[in-house]
């Protein structure tokens, strides 16, 4: 048996042939790792076409056979449904749901065909008792359970069982003998990944492979693996709060800018259809602080509620708490306020919320923040009122990507108080307003 050896930085899973003492890529010391690869290939049956030359015109278009999840929101974010023989990301924040999410498509789906559970997490009898609680029938016979994480055992398994889909959980946890280097390390990742890419693409079945991915660590980790997967998803939302959004950051077979939106329940996740009902709090109408924004996720407009907070405050260095939306973008905004409309907000402590637990990043939500603001330091309701513009530095407001849909939105839900770019300034809607 040949071994050949290959160095990869342990940091970003750069790789080189030889050592060196600094990595080119992340700039990290001392990083690189030797690990040895045995040229053993994974040996898998499947036919190996050599390459041909066609012409265009012969080319014929095949349209990409695919797997309904049974939840229409995942089936949105992935284009239509799972592409036979692709291979899928689910990243996210441990805890964030990914398990619950994949087990429940795999109970949807065992109901037709055969589904492969990998789980290196969790022992077969934590999973049977999670898919008690998600659902009545777990008699599903079609669903198949292995609680492994030596990859060199999985391909044997896979084409033993020949199953429809198969889901690893997590890749973290997956290590082969082929690689010094613990499970979880770069190295041991991407091996993993693509032992599991060789078989998806040679036997055409997908794959979906569970990454653990904190926000701080997008870099190193799973992410390493964006560029050898087809589609990389991304499950993401407040651990306390029940909001749930699936995001797709790339995608061969389909759109990147669909979102799919959950909320975590007792029996697992649930579709949200209506965004609004969990992003507009039951509120009383005449509390002030409280404004709309709506924002869009994707290319789907939804409105959401802002809520803030001013009280006079007896520090020097008076507070600024926001939750969902960036602590700089208030502070600038903030600014904008004091400056331009004359509101003396450096004696006064500022909360912004955004309801609901999401987080707003859209430059939309500008207008919407100053009105909140407003609205609680002057102390009027603004009942039925949504904001949609991004806020410039000289207390302007510019108009924002798809206007229309938005205001639509805001309309076919019954606001009447709208604001938006054609207001020119900021100082004009608040003095339109207070009157
Ligand atoms: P999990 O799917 O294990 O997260 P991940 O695989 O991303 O690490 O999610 C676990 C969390 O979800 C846990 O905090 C409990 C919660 N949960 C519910 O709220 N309802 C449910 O029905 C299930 C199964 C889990
Ligand atoms: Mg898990």
């Amino acid at each position: 048996m040949k071994l050949s050896t290959s160095f990869v930085c342990q940091e970003c899973g750069y790789e080189s042939p030889k050592f060196l003492g600094k990595c080119p890529e992340c700039g990290e010391w001392n990083s690189l790792r030797e690990i040895k690869i045995e040229s053993k290939a994974l040996k898998i049956s499947g036919r190996k076409e050599s390459a041909s030359v066609k012409k265009l015109s012969e080319i014929k278009l095949e349209e990409k056979q695919r797997l309904l999840t049974g939840f229409s929101e995942m089936d949105g974010v992935l284009g239509g449904g799972i592409v036979k023989g692709s291979v899928i990301l689910l990243a996210g924040d441990p805890g964030i749901g990914k398990s619950t999410l994949l087990l429940q498509v795999s109970l949807n789906l065992a109901k037709k065909s055969k589904i492969l559970y990998i789980s290196g997490e969790e022992s077969e009898g934590q999973i049977k008792l999670r898919a008690k609680r998600i659902t009545k029938e777990t008699n599903q016979a079609d669903f198949f359970l292995v609680s492994e994480t030596n990859t060199d055992s999985i391909s044997s398994i896979v084409q033993q069982l020949e199953p429809a889909l198969i889901i690893v959980d997590s890749i973290q946890t997956m290590e082969s003998e082929n690689l010094s280097g613990l499970s979880g390390s770069v190295g041991q990742v991407r091996y993993a990944a693509s032992q599991f890419i060789k078989i998806a693409k040679n036997l055409n079945i997908p794959i979906i492979i569970v990454g653990h991915v904190t926000k701080e660590g997008m870099v190193a980790g799973p992410m390493v693996l964006s560029h050898m997967v087809d589609t990389v998803l991304f499950l993401e939302g407040e651990k306390f709060t029940s909001t749930r959004i699936l995001r797709s950051l790339k995608n061969r077979f389909g759109p990147v800018d669909e979102v799919g939106i959950f909320a975590m329940e007792e029996k697992g996740l649930a579709e949200v259809r209506n965004p609004e009902q969990y992003f507009l709090g039951k509120k009383d109408e005449n509390s002030p602080g409280s404004v709309l924004v709506a924002t869009l996720e994707g290319s789907r407009p939804f409105l959401v509620e802002i809520q803030a907070l001013v009280v006079f405050s007896k520090l020097p260095m008076p507070r600024r708490v926001t939750s969902g939306i960036d602590y700089k973008r208030l502070e600038l905004l903030l600014a904008v306020l004091q400056k331009h409309c004359r509101l003396p907000l450096d004696t006064m402590d500022v909360f912004v919320n955004v309801a609901g637990g999401l987080k707003l990043a859209d430059r939309a939500a500008d207008l919407g923040i100053c009105l909140a603001i407003f609205s609680s330091f002057k102390n009027i309701p603004l009942p039925k009122t949504v904001g949609i513009a991004e806020v410039g530095l000289l207390g302007e407001l510019r108009t924002v990507p798809f206007l229309e849909k938005r205001v639509k939105e805001a309309k076919k839900l019954g606001f009447k108080n709208i604001f938006s770019s054609s207001e020119k300034s900021l100082l004009n809607v608040l003095n339109f307003i207070s009157k």
